[in-house]
């Protein structure tokens, strides 16, 4: 495996008039290509914010980012699809915004949708899809531009419980099976350690690394099936301990 992103002692602090914030400590962090990575923290400790300054919405205050030539996608919280436009169109705003739509990437588009069960529904609009299958529009919709590393936070917190499970396990095989690498935000310790290579747990705000694990399961396979593997509960508890619980 080779290494495709480098953090080096990345430092956060917002200004506003009446005082200054400081979101990320010395956050530093490598990923390699196809690895998943699950970052878990209390609340408020600075984990969106490492997601907005890796994504281009915010200014780091120092350190460094380097990612070569790779491009980094941004999944969001909500699907955010809009009501007004078709499936298709959703999926190809993105592209047609950045001036970047070619028949070509239309195709590739087009093939993600039929490869993931939404070939039925090009022209349909959103109200007409399941919540799983709008979050799948919405993965397509960020996959579109072929990025290589996908940043996601919290993607299925406005989830009900039995939702997120099959949508994690959804998620979890497109990327897999498209050779993402992925950075994921979560509150949900098992979400984490079903779904993450490694997962790293952060302090209290400002943002540092308390501890890192590798997951390494007895047989690694789907989120779902991985909640039940032996190792499952030792990663559980021993990050639940970890973190700052207020
Ligand atoms: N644009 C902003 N301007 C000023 N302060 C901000 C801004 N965005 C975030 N903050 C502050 O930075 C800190 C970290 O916020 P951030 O959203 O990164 O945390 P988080 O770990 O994602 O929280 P949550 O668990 O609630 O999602 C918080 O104290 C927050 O109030
Ligand atoms: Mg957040």
């Amino acid at each position: 495996m080779s290494k495709i992103l480098e953090i080096k002692n990345l430092k956060k602090n917002y200004h506003t008039i009446q005082k200054e914030t400081c979101a990320v400590k010395d956050f530093s962090m490598e990923l390699e290509e196809g690895e998943f990575v699950a970052i878990v923290g209390p609340s408020g400790c600075g984990k969106s914010t490492i997601l907005s300054i890796l994504s281009g919405l915010e200014e780091k205050s120092s350190g460094t980012i380097s990612y070569g030539d790779k491009k980094i996608g941004y999944m969001l919280q909500t699907d955010a699809l809009f009501e007004w436009l078709t499936i298709l169109e959703n999926c190809l705003l993105g592209l047609r915004i950045k001036k970047e739509l070619t028949e070509e990437k239309k195709d590739y588009v087009i093939s993600l949708l039929k490869k993931y069960g939404l070939g039925d529904f090009l022209d349909s609009y959103p109200n007409h899809l399941s919540g799983g299958m709008r979050q799948r529009v919405a993965l397509i919709r960020t996959l579109a531009t072929k990025p290589d590393i996908l940043l996601a936070d919290e993607p299925f917190s406005a989830l009900d419980y039995q939702s997120r499970l099959t949508i994690s396990e959804d998620v979890f095989r497109i990327l897999k099976e498209e050779k993402k690498s992925l950075i994921l935000v979560t509150h949900d310790i098992a979400e984490a350690v079903s779904m993450g290579n490694r997962v790293i747990v952060l302090t209290k705000r400002p943002a540092m690394i308390k501890k890192e694990y590798e997951i390494v399961l007895e047989h690694p396979s789907t989120p779902i099936e991985n909640r039940k593997d032996k190792a499952f509960s030792y990663y559980y508890e021993e990050i639940w301990k970890e973190i700052d619980h207020e």
